[in-house]
């Protein structure tokens, strides 16, 4: 049996992609291991949103060949730098085995039997197999109590900045119901908390109604969540949310339906117009906050995140100083936030990179002050109440207090045995520092 180890890099999407992918190599007799240096192939599911995030399978590619144990091993490319680079990733970095793009990676085991024993490079940058198998093995789950599940791939939206359109391709709809079926397997194996994902799962069309046919909504999407909550999992999550599309039914779902959780990640990315108009989000602050104010207005206080850009192309002091006012505003109860990365193919890097890399520094840390204040009372307003987290796992210092998150998504450690894992718990908040809540079991 081949050993495999698989890293992963980047997004919610690209963790989901490594678990099919480790589902088919398990189902092909692979066999996965977390031991870089026993593997037989070495994979890299890439990411390329940002400079740094491409860089960092330079570095690792570099680090496994400099280790001799791993001379022999064939190393394969996966994911977004994959796609993007295709064949230039052989002269790029050396070592290079086999390039695989992000819809080929159902065929991850033909790319390493035309690889094995042969010295000759393999590269496969084509479609999505018309039988692609979207579930996931119950083993290969990054948790055995939450699950990913898919419902919208690739972007058409092409904000000025972003790659992911050019990486990931045109949006694609799963069947309704192809995603409820899967609901309801992982509410029988035990899933209490399933995340609905996709680069804009609002946008979500699928090409018939079948499945969602006996629900009521103002859009799809909002169909689809009445729907997945009628399956009667405890928690469903569901990110990211492309303000433009962001239609109030969601709210009104969120309302109507306990298991829906309460949180909305709502990426507002710039508080000045002019740079939003730049960024080509296709909304504009005032109807950014017409959003926001009937997520604030909802019964279920409804957690709002956000993820923001600092030195755009153009970015001058005053666009920055309505970014600062907006978080202001706005509270967010937590938040992304990243420096523009000049990403090559964008029609932004054709745009001079004007605001230098020390005001993006001073823009970051000024702005990351208030969105600090706005995390940090959100957290404190949990102080001393009895909440309901999921213990996931343990905390990463100690093997005697348990982590997990509450319906809002917010994170919370606690005391507690390994018993617990796996349950939804009732813990009373008994601290909160800078960005985490300690509780006790009640
Ligand atoms: N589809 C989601 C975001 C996906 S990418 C949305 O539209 O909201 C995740 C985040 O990475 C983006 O929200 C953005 O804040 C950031 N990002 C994307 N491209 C970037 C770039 N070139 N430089 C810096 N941050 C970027
Ligand atoms: Fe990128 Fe914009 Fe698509 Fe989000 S919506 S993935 S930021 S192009
Ligand atoms: Fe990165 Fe690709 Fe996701 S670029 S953020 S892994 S879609």
């Amino acid at each position: 049996m081949k050993k495999v180890y698989l890293e992963t890099f980047g997004c919610q999407m690209n963790v989901s992609d490594s678990e099919r992918i480790a589902t088919t190599l398990e189902a092909d007799g692979y066999q996965i291991t977390s031991d870089e240096d026993s593997a037989e192939v070495i994979l890299f599911n890439t990411c390329s949103v940002r400079e740094k995030a491409e860089h960092k399978l330079y570095t690792r590619i570099g680090q496994v060949r400099k280790t001799k144990q791993n001379q022999s091993a064939l190393i394969g490319v996966l994911g977004c730098v994959a796609q993007l680079e295709g064949e230039t990733l052989f002269q790029k970095s050396e070592g290079i085995d086999f390039v695989l793009g992000t819809k080929a990676v159902g065929r991850i085991s033909s790319a390493i039997e035309n690889t094995s024993g042969r010295h000759q490079t393999y590269i496969d940058l084509g479609e999505r197999e018309a039988n692609y198998e979207w579930s996931v093995s119950e083993k290969q789950r990054h948790s055995p109590y939450v699950a990913f599940v898919p419902i919208i791939e690739g972007c058409n939206k092409f904000c000025t900045y972003c790659i992911v359109p050019f990486s990931r391709g045109r949006e694609r709809s799963l069947p309704a119901s192809n995603i409820i079926r899967q609901v309801l397997d992982l509410r029988r194996q035990g899933v209490k908390e399933i995340h609905l994902i996709g680069q804009n799962v609002n946008s979500y069309r699928p090409k018939t109604d079948t499945g969602l046919e006996n629900f009521v909504g103002a859009t799809p999407f909002s169909r689809l969540l009445r729907a997945v909550a009628a399956t009667g999992i405890e928690r469903i999550k569901f990110t990211t949310s492309f303000p433009r599309d962001f239609h109030p039914d969601i709210v009104d779902a969120i309302d109507e339906n306990e298991n829906l959780c309460n949180w909305v990640h709502l990426p507002v990315q710039s508080g000045s117009d002019r740079i939003l108009k730049a960024m080509r989000r296709g909304h504009t602050i005032e109807n950014y906050l017409r959003r926001i104010d009937k997520i604030r207005a909802s019964r279920r206080d409804i957690s709002l995140t956000t993820d923001i850009i600092v030195g755009f192309p153009g970015e001058t002091i005053e666009d920055f100083q309505d970014t600062v006012k907006l978080a202001e505003y706005c509270q967010f109860d937590m938040y992304y936030m990243f420096k523009y990365s000049p990403r090559p193919g964008t029609p932004a890097f054709e745009l001079p990179d004007d605001v230098s890399p020390k005001t993006k520094t001073e823009r970051f840390l000024e702005l990351e002050q208030v969105l600090k204040r706005s995390q940090f009372n959100s957290l404190q307003k949990e102080l001393n109440k009895t909440v309901k987290v999921l213990a996931e796992g343990f905390s990463s210092r100690t093997n005697d207090i348990l982590s997990g998150h509450l319906a809002s998504h917010k994170i919370v450690n606690f005391e507690a045995g390994k018993e617990l894992l796996g349950q939804i718990v009732n813990v009373k908040i008994t601290e909160c520092k800078s960005n985490t809540l300690f509780g006790k079991i009640v």
